[in-house]
């Protein structure tokens, strides 16, 4: 049994050796790749704290944020029942793989005490106007407080959502709003930074360098998981722990390098999809993350030379035991375009004895006795196996159980196995040009002042034929 803090990343089921010679890699084509692994692993050093790559120093460099994060989440906690993330993209996806991870999964059905003393937590990112208005039904504007989130300041799901809730606090507050709001954005730039001069918001800096997915170690992340209880400093202390087991140039000792060099050469063969299966309801959403992580990162139309490129790979969530029931019928005999990644903790947080019962029925019967760790577990090797006997690619990160170092190493090690592959596949790992374009074209839509070429582009599109169209 390894300790609580362990990181495993067991990919036996990538090789040829064991998932057989047509779908899995041979230990030389590995070593063949080891020039371009040495490259990456050196842009990627060389671009450390640089650039977009700020990310790289935030298990270093938060002494003093860390301590301010810590004072202002104990006044929160001492004072309200609601804490709201507005945000989106990294800015929503990290706060709730990481509250998922770490807290209760019935967090907010529990009394305040069974919370640990933390308030409810909800993260708003979607705009759909039941949503918007559901969070008002459940909670007590008095007794809340508004974590709102953005680099830009200019998103415009997170400042729509602000306007709402700017709208009710004014109409009951007046200009004393200031002790609802916490605002997390840029040092200089963007509307958020104005909005926090003039209401007086207590306020947190997104570092530069840091961009929305690669911002869940810093104040994006950090304010929420504290206020929440959550073990901040074990958070930087796992990925600094990664970190230094990134730090080992040596592809066959660097586990992120490694992930990245089976990733690189599963794509060339191909396997344009990733699946991320946790087997633990409490790393479902970090499945979520590493989706816009792998998607937003990789997903690129062009080489950082300006040449076409049009890669990335289709990161798809599953959970496990549940999609065992639902996808893996076809990750197991569908198309060989996938590579599966398991993901779950060697030891769970609860032991759950299975009564006997039904002795009279055998098929039933057998189960009492065991535990549902047991059941959970033994289900996930039965899939690798299933999987592995049909020669699917797939690999396995186990963590010794779930909690704050481990969670730290993972988001770590995923960011990490994103740089990587991004440098190896020669592009801007960091940039989000197709993400932006919907961004313009939806100010565009709306009336925003400054996109009227924009307007003019999107009216000019051919218009709709209604024969297309059925019903
Ligand atoms: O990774 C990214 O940079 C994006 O997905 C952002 O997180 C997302 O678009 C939200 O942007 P902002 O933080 O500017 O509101």
């Amino acid at each position: 049994m390894n300790n609580v803090n362990s990181f495993r990343f067991d990919y036996n089921n990538m090789l040829a050796e064991f998932v057989g010679e047509k779908e899995g890699f041979q230990p030389s084509e590995l070593a063949a790749l080891k020039p371009e692994l040495d490259k990456a692993y050196a842009t990627v050093e060389a671009g450390r704290g640089k650039g977009m790559m700020g990310w790289m120093d935030l298990p270093y460099n938060q002494g003093e944020i860390v301590a301010k994060i810590k004072d202002c989440a104990s006044r929160i906690r001492s004072k309200c029942e609601y804490f709201v993330v507005l945000g989106i993209g990294g800015s929503a996806l990290g706060p709730t793989a990481v509250f998922t991870a770490l807290c209760h999964l019935k967090h907010n059905d529990l009394p305040k005490e069974k919370r640990g003393g933390a308030p409810k937590f909800y993260v708003e990112d979607n705009v759909d106007p039941e949503r918007m208005q559901a969070l008002f039904d459940v909670i007590e504007l008095d007794k809340t407080v508004f974590n709102i989130i953005t680099k830009s300041g200019a998103t415009s799901e997170t400042m729509a959502q602000y306007l709402a809730v700017m709208d009710r606090l004014k109409a009951a507050y007046g200009e004393n709003i200031a002790d609802h709001v916490v605002a997390t954005t840029d040092a200089k730039k963007g509307n958020l930074v104005k909005l926090v001069a003039k209401e007086g918001f207590e306020s947190f800096v997104i570092p530069d360098g840091v961009g929305g997915r690669f911002s869940e170690l810093c104040p994006v992340g950090l304010l929420p998981a504290a206020v929440l209880g959550i073990d901040i400093d074990g958070l930087l202390e796992g990925a600094a722990a990664m970190d230094a087991k990134c730090k080992e140039a040596d592809y066959t000792k660097n586990p992120a390098l490694m992930a990245a060099a089976l990733s690189y050469l599963s794509m060339q063969k191909g396997k344009n999809i990733c699946v991320m299966m946790p087997y633990a309801d409490s790393l479902r959403y970090m499945s979520d993350w590493f989706c816009q992580l792998w998607g937003e990162s990789l997903g690129k139309a062009v080489h950082l030379d300006g040449s076409p490129a049009f890669v990335g790979q289709t990161p798809v969530k599953a959970l496990g035991v549940t999609d065992q029931h639902s996808q893996v019928q076809l990750y197991t005999e569908g198309p060989f375009d996938k590579v599966i990644t398991f993901l779950a903790p060697e030891a769970y947080r609860t032991e759950y004895v299975i009564p006997t019962g039904c002795e009279d029925i055998p098929d039933v019967g057998f189960l009492g006795g065991h535990t549902f760790n047991e059941l959970i577990t033994a289900e996930r090797i039965a899939t690798e196996y299933a999987l592995t006997k049909s020669q699917r690619l797939n690999n396995t990160i186990l963590l010794g159980e779930v909690n704050a170092n481990t969670v730290g190493q993972l988001l770590y090690f995923f960011e990490m196995q994103t740089a990587y592959t991004g440098a190896m596949l020669g592009i801007d790992t960091f940039n989000q040009p197709g993400v932006e374009e919907g961004k313009n074209a939806t100010y565009a839509l709306l009336g925003k002042n400054g996109y009227e070429a924009k307007k003019q582009e999107l009216d000019a599109k051919p218009a709709k034929r209604a024969d297309y169209i059925i019903g």
